[in-house]
């Protein structure tokens, strides 16, 4: 027998905090009646439902892709285009932590560890996220401070960064930066080199918290072990 919330979490239904939230608000049933007392423990036998929704206890799976460019980052394109989820051969109901551009490469994390995603995702936990970008012009370090500093993304200020200019092409116009930041909001690099006027030419992720991309070729994936995923988790604490 486990917590009610402990059962949802590991179904990769939601967070263990927003399954809490679910049981507290009557949205879940167990065997047939609602439960909201958060002490309540139940087998994975038992037909739990959430929000009209009967969960399924998956083992978890846990996949490191080096995602190629021209490959969306979606579970489902509407428009039929080749996904993420294309390149990976799993049986698993598996979800992108966060999102690459379409013309973005680099390393992207598969789950279907719902609690996980949500760690690596909320930015009060200031997972690294390790960035080489080509931009356009000659960087200097004084532009770099700027967005080092935080800058506002549709109304939000960024948190802290790091940057290191990493080669400055005089000649051909272009400047190549690593960029390390800690959320991930929309198109976050692109907007944050627009600021200071060095569009990005090309984007690639090389670092998510310890993990990179080393052993690995574009479109190809391996799965993370145990040992990795368990200090993904301390990583979050
Ligand atoms: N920032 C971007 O602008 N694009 C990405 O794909 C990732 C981060």
């Amino acid at each position: 027998m486990e917590r009610l919330q402990k059962i949802i979490a590991l179904s990769g239904y939601t967070s263990r905090r927003k399954a809490e939230e679910l049981i507290k608000n009557g949205k879940v049933e167990v065997n047939g009646k609602i439960i909201t007392d958060l002490g309540t423990k139940a087998n994975f036998s038992d037909d739990i439902v959430v929000n009209g929704e009967a969960i399924k206890y998956e083992e978890k799976e846990y996949i490191l892709l080096y995602k190629p460019r021209g490959i969306i980052t979606t579970t489902n394109d509407e428009k039929g285009r080749k996904t993420v989820l294309d390149l990976v051969k799993t049986n698993k109901r598996l979800y992108p932590v966060g999102r690459l551009d379409y013309d973005t490469s680099g390393l992207l994390i598969l789950t279907n560890d719902g609690e996980l995603t949500n760690l690596l995702t909320h930015p009060k936990n200031q997972i690294d996220k390790v960035y080489t970008a080509k931009v356009s012009g000659v960087v200097n370090k004084s532009e770099l401070a700027v967005i080092c500093r935080g800058v506002i993304i549709d109304g939000v200020k960024t948190s802290k960064a790091k940057a290191r200019i990493r080669k400055i092409n005089k000649k051909l116009d272009y400047s190549i930066v690593e960029l390390t930041i800690h959320e991930g909001k929309n198109h976050q690099v692109k907007k944050m080199f627009d600021i200071i006027n060095h569009p990005v030419i090309k984007l690639k992720r090389d670092r998510v918290s310890f993990l990179d991309l080393n052993g690995l070729k574009s479109g190809e994936y391996r799965k993370l072990t145990i040992k990795e995923v368990k200090k993904l988790y301390n990583e979050c604490k």
